[in-house]
């Protein structure tokens, strides 16, 4: 058996069978039977290593099952391990770092609680939306970036002068990473957000460089799709060429995927932190570069 296991829980198991080969580590699954009244009841299938769990799920939708489920997985892995490492791809509640409005509770704080307390003495995230969310733990934390791997998609394709978007000043930093490492130009548009409502507006006017110029529109999470289709409709108004969506975290909640392509883009590629349609990039080998 080796010393090392990776403990899969159920919204993550492709990722984690992936990751349980790279690093030659035993894959436990989990089997999860849900009551009448919603509760879970999971079950663990395979052996657990002495030494250490890589514990691995995203905290996708459903975010609130899900971190139950990761919260019990750590802690069933740490009565058998003596290390447990918390890999959490996509961290919900990531965006709940601060208070924005006054009463508003910052469940990061709580997370960085609950996660030391089940027993996790690290945690491996994706591409985090802020580096204060991970200022909430008091164990190791580490934010690992999936940008190199969404850069090496993008580079098979054949773009026509491409220049790199942020639809908010808040990923400038991204769109500066990903451009340097697709050898390009960037941009990063400005955009508001009601706090209240979460609509989203474009407040960058004319923006000639993006005229005839094929773009890839980089962001961390697509969640309604509000940004993105904001930064899409502003964009194909300034006549850019294709407009390419490159993401980290599609949660693509409700039929946001058919209301960005409405509204004019091309593709959506993401990377399997959250499986499903476009999830085409895989990271697995980045997260076992991480743990190694
Ligand atoms: C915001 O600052 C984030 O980086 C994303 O742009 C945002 O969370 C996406 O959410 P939505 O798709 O709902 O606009």
């Amino acid at each position: 058996m080796s010393k090392l296991t990776v403990i899969s829980g159920k919204s993550s198991e492709s990722l984690a069978k992936e990751l349980s080969k790279k690093i030659k580590a035993n894959f436990v699954k989990s089997e999860i039977k849900v009551f009448p009244d919603g509760e879970s009841k999971i079950t663990l299938i395979g052996k657990i290593s002495k030494k250490k769990s890589i514990v691995l799920q995203s905290i996708s939708p459903l975010v609130d099952t899900n971190l139950v489920h990761v919260l019990s997985l750590i802690t069933k892995a740490k009565e058998n391990s003596s290390e447990v490492v918390a890999v959490i791809p996509y961290m919900g509640y990531a965006r709940q770092d601060r208070e924005f409005l006054p009463g508003e509770i910052v469940t990061m704080k709580v997370l960085g609680k609950l996660f030391k307390s089940a027993g996790a003495s690290k945690i491996i995230v994706v591409d985090i939306h802020s580096s204060i969310g991970l200022k909430h733990f008091s164990i190791k934390t580490k934010n690992v970036t999936a940008i190199p791997d969404l850069v090496g998609f993008f580079k098979k394709l054949s773009l026509k002068n491409p220049l790199i978007v942020s639809p908010d000043q808040g990923g400038k930093e991204r769109a500066k990473e990903f451009a340097k490492e697709f050898n390009s130009d960037y941009i990063s548009l400005e955009k508001t957000r009601d706090r209240k409502t979460g609509k989203v507006k474009i407040k960058t006017k004319n923006l000639e460089e993006v005229k005839n110029r094929d773009l890839i529109l980089v962001d961390d999470i697509i969640s309604t799709g509000g940004s993105i289709i904001k930064a899409t409709q502003f964009l194909k108004k300034q006549k850019c060429r294709r407009i390419y969506v490159a993401c980290t975290h599609a949660l693509l909640m409700n039929d946001a995927e058919k209301k960005i392509k409405k509204a004019g883009v091309t593709s959506i590629i993401s990377t399997n932190t959250i499986p499903g349609k476009t999830s085409k990039v895989d990271i697995s080998k980045t997260i076992a570069k991480a743990i190694m």
